[in-house]
């Protein structure tokens, strides 16, 4: 028996062999259409390549690529279970020519790895071609020898693929098994094709043309191919079954199923069985791929997905949360092809767990109500609408859980009175809303959030992304376009822009049409929780509504915000091992090149306790363990330890992102565990460097630290380094002197200043300045000795010292000295000896003088007394007029 694992590598090998590129599947969340909710086909991940759009460095390639097919256009999901062929996820073997080789190798090589390779008999096969495809006719003649009987001409769309209602498309030829006629059923064409007993096993699509519109079909640049094998499908037929679920990989999952229930494989539990294992598959790739389970588009579907599951689970008897059990079995048997299953395995498990915990709660309820509701009908019949809707509102029932419950009993769900019931609670939400105070200026983004849903975020996986417009408002209006030179907000389907939140500022970056218009996006943020507004200018061409748009995050911008994002929470940690856990964050600021943080504490941080904190934070950068993300109860995160802002309003499940091993204090093994949705680096090395650069009060009892790091941290010590190194080329001294050598110049000068103001006294009293009357300025008025001198440049203070030295040297006297400042400014001192203080008062003789200064007043003692005055010009007048004064 050939396993899942050796037919899809035989495939790859072989095509391999034909000098096809083996490419990696891509994800599931497709990058380059905005039209289609999940990769679909093979040839997803290369529509530009077809169209001559994007250049690769190959022309031949191969893939096993995981598909969805669940939600949107393609929806089998109610049908899993029920047949032996439907899947939720599964895996398509492809090869693909870009305008490389055409039918006649495709065909030759189709035939080649069927009946060598995989050893299918010759007569077990049959194949079709589109009716006017007499080439591929004939081909299938010449290289398979099979008869025309078994070549058959299909006149319909059937043989004509197009991958949706635009992109490439091309005319197609299937390769169907006969499981023989045990099995009830036709040839393709017949009456009977419908049956189970012809399978087609492989499409071979010979793309040719590319659908632009409805209306209009061109040319591909160059006829290219594109092939498509279910996995699963040439599995069953190459391990002797007609049944999907009877293949190696489902037998195990099955089992899992079976040894966790103790419940029998077949029988009863068969559907239950299948619908789980399919679903599990398809629940664990999406989670993988980055959805995560939400109330809208595709992680709405994933919700739907892994609560049908659940549902079954239930039916089964199963006690406690199932599906997150099974997780170890799907990571054997597919994690060595798809690592992401074992990258993402814990995410995965406790994704699985919380949602199967949390529906778990309503479900029974749910159940009575569903069995109490559905009670007198029998087959034919119609289940409430309204029943259905509060099933849905209140327990938690998609309305294709409550319609998989009732299918087996044929009764079906009166939708038209669900949607009817939805709407009256739209109208409830929207009249609430109205009543609200922000209503105002917030009304447009409500109302478009009401048409068309929320923004789907894609940022966390890609920075590019496409998507389709769905408005275009311009100051709080809908406008119908946008042309160059025009500022408005854009609103698309989905986002790879982060809008501002949690701290982190808004993305920016370009949002293009394929016709060349170019949109600049200089900010984004968010509006009534999850409509993202791409806020900017035109800078050609026009956009409107219903646009395609490539969208392209400014990537370097990111990089920082991601980088100084991390480097925030590890810094908070670490503020909180060494300040105290009374640390808490009151608010921050992350922007591409620098960080802000607010934190409680109401003393300034010493130097060393921020040399600490810079060194516990890139202790954790040097660890470069990887940054994990997980969705959780917000119960669940903080009796784990995450640290949830108080105050702040969480959604029922949280983002919590952890970072690095904790070597600072016994009993976590996390070092930062925190709620938080914005975007970080992979690794905490990643961030490189972080360093502290300020320290601050914010508020009272609030401080504020601002740090940079990665690059702006390196640019930071790059400059201070330039600094140093400048200082010490200017001290002529090794750099690493600078300190002592400035200090002792600081001692020097000091030493400077104090010899040059002893100086200036000395030569004050001691001679030179100008005088106001004979010898060093000493004169003598009616027997009374005066000294009077104007002097240049001597603080207030040496000037007191001056008036005690003249003083002293008078012996017995007056002495009037004028201090003229650098602007011109004037004070004015006058001392009189103690023996004439009787005589003369300072005070008066000061006002005297100071008059001539253009100065009013004066005070002091009898004594000593003070005056100033503007015109320093006049300094000699006032010496005259002091000595006037004692006449
Ligand atoms: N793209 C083709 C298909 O999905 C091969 O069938």
């Amino acid at each position: 028996m050939t396993g899942l694992a050796q037919i899809r590598s035989t495939f790859l090998d072989f095509f391999k062999r034909q000098g096809h590129e083996v490419v990696a599947s891509s994800p599931l969340v497709p990058r380059n259409d905005p039209t289609l909710m999940f990769a679909n086909s093979g040839m997803v991940q290369f529509k530009n390549v077809f169209t001559g759009m994007e250049k690769r460095a190959y022309s031949r390639a191969t893939t096993a690529q995981k598909c969805v097919r669940a939600g949107g256009k393609h929806n089998d999901l109610d049908n899993v279970g029920y047949t032996a062929r439907h899947h939720t996820f599964f895996e398509m073997l492809g090869n693909f020519s870009f305008g490389d080789y055409f039918k006649a190798e495709a065909i030759e090589w189709a035939w080649t790895l069927v009946t060598r390779e995989f050893g299918l008999p010759k007569d077990k096969l049959t194949v079709t071609v589109f009716s006017e495809d007499d080439e591929a006719h004939a081909l299938w003649r010449k290289i398979a020898g099979l008869p025309d009987s078994r070549i058959i001409r299909i006149p319909t769309s059937d043989n004509f693929w197009s991958m949706g209602d635009t992109g490439p498309c091309g005319p197609c030829s299937e390769i169907f098994y006969d499981h023989g006629d045990k099995i009830w059923g036709g040839p393709p064409g017949s009456a009977e094709a419908d049956g189970d007993r012809f399978i087609e096993i492989w499409n071979l699509v010979f793309m040719q043309f590319e659908q632009v519109s409805k209306a209009e079909r061109i040319a591909l640049p160059k006829p290219s191919i594109d092939t498509g094998m279910g996995l699963e499908r040439i599995a069953a037929v190459l391990q002797g079954t007609h049944d999907n679920y009877e293949t190696d990989l489902f037998r195990a999952l099955i089992a899992a199923i079976v040894e966790k229930t103790g419940v029998a494989a077949d029988g009863e539990a068969k559907a239950s069985n299948r619908v789980i294992a399919d679903h599990l598959r398809a629940s664990s790739f999406l989670i993988a791929d980055g959805v995560l389970p939400s109330n809208e588009g595709r992680g709405y579907v994933l919700r739907r997905i892994m609560r049908r599951a659940m549902r079954h689970a239930e039916l089964l008897g199963a006690r406690e949360p199932l599906m997150y059990r099974l997780v170890p079995t799907l990571v054997r048997e597919m994690g060595t092809a798809y690592n992401e299953l074992v990258r993402a395995e814990p995410l995965i498990t406790e994704t699985l767990y919380l949602e199967e915990t949390r529906f778990k709660k309503t479900l029974e309820r749910g159940l009575r109500l569903l069995d109490e509701g559905s009670a007198g009908l029998k087959k034919g019949d119609t289940f409430s609408g309204e029943t259905a809707f509060k099933l849905y509102d209140t327990y938690g029932f998609p309305l294709d859980l409550t319609q998989d419950a009732l299918k087996p009993r044929g009764i079906a769900v009166d939708t038209a009175a669900f949607e009817t019931s939805m709407e009256a609670q739209r109208e409830e939400a929207r009249k609430a809303w109205k009543g609200t105070g922000e209503a105002k200026t917030e009304t447009v983004w409500f109302e478009l959030r009401e048409k068309w849903g929320g923004t789907e975020f894609l940022g966390y996986d890609t920075e590019t992304a496409e998507g389709i417009v769905r408005a275009i408002v311009v100051d709080g209006k809908e406008a119908k376009s946008l042309a160059a030179g025009q500022k408005g907000a854009i609103i698309v389907n989905q986002t790879p822009f982060y809008g501002e939140s949690g701290g982190q500022t808004g993305d920016h970056g370009v949002i293009r049409t394929p016709e060349g218009a170019v949109f600049r996006v200089t900010d984004t943020q968010k509006r009534v929780g999850d409509v993202f507004v791409h806020v900017g200018e035109v800078e050609q061409g026009t956009l409107a509504p219903g646009n395609a748009v490539e969208l392209a995050v400014d990537h370097a911008r990111r990089a920082g915000n991601r980088i100084h994002h991390s480097a925030t929470h590890l810094l908070h940690e670490a503020l909180r091992i060494t300040l105290g856990s009374h640390v808490a964050q009151k608010g921050s600021l992350v922007e591409p090149n620098r960080l802000r943080f607010d934190v409680s504490h109401n003393k300034a941080m010493t130097p060393d306790e921020l040399q600490q904190v810079e060194a516990i934070a890139n202790e954790i950068v040097l660890q470069n363990d990887p940054v994990t993300t997980r969705l959780m109860s917000v119960d669940a995160a903080i009796a784990e330890g995450a640290m949830a802002l108080f105050g702040e309003k969480y959604g029922d499940e949280v983002r919590v992102v952890s970072m690095g091993r904790n070597q600072h204090g016994a009993g976590k093994p996390v070092y930062s565990l925190e709620l938080c949705g914005g975007t970080h680096v992979s690794r905490t090395g990643d961030i490189g460097l972080i360093k502290v650069v300020s320290e601050s009060a914010s508020a009272a009892g609030v401080r504020r630290i601002e740090a940079l790091a990665g690059p702006a941290a390196r640019a930071y010590l790059v400059e201070q380094d330039r600094r140093v190194l400048a200082a010490a080329a200017a001290l002529k001294a090794p750099a690493g002197e600078i300190v002592t050598r400035i200090e002792s110049l600081l001692d020097e000068r000091r030493k400077l200043e104090k010899d040059l103001a002893d100086a200036k006294k000395r030569l004050a009293l001691g001679g030179g300045g100008s005088a106001a009357g004979a010898d060093e300025g000493v004169s003598e008025v009616n027997g009374v000795k005066l000294m009077a001198r104007v002097l240049h440049g001597i603080s207030p203070n040496d000037m007191k010292g001056l008036i005690d030295d003249g003083k002293a040297k008078l012996g017995s006297g007056v002495v009037a000295l004028v201090g003229l400042n650098n602007e011109g400014r004037a004070g004015l001192i006058v001392g009189v000896t103690d023996d004439l203080t009787k005589r003369f008062n300072a005070v008066d003789l000061v006002r005297a003088g100071a008059a001539a200064l253009g100065g009013k007043g004066g005070g002091g003692r009898p004594d000593m007394a003070q005056a100033g005055g503007p015109d320093g010009a006049k300094a000699e007048e006032a010496l005259a007029a002091v000595k006037a004064a004692l006449g």
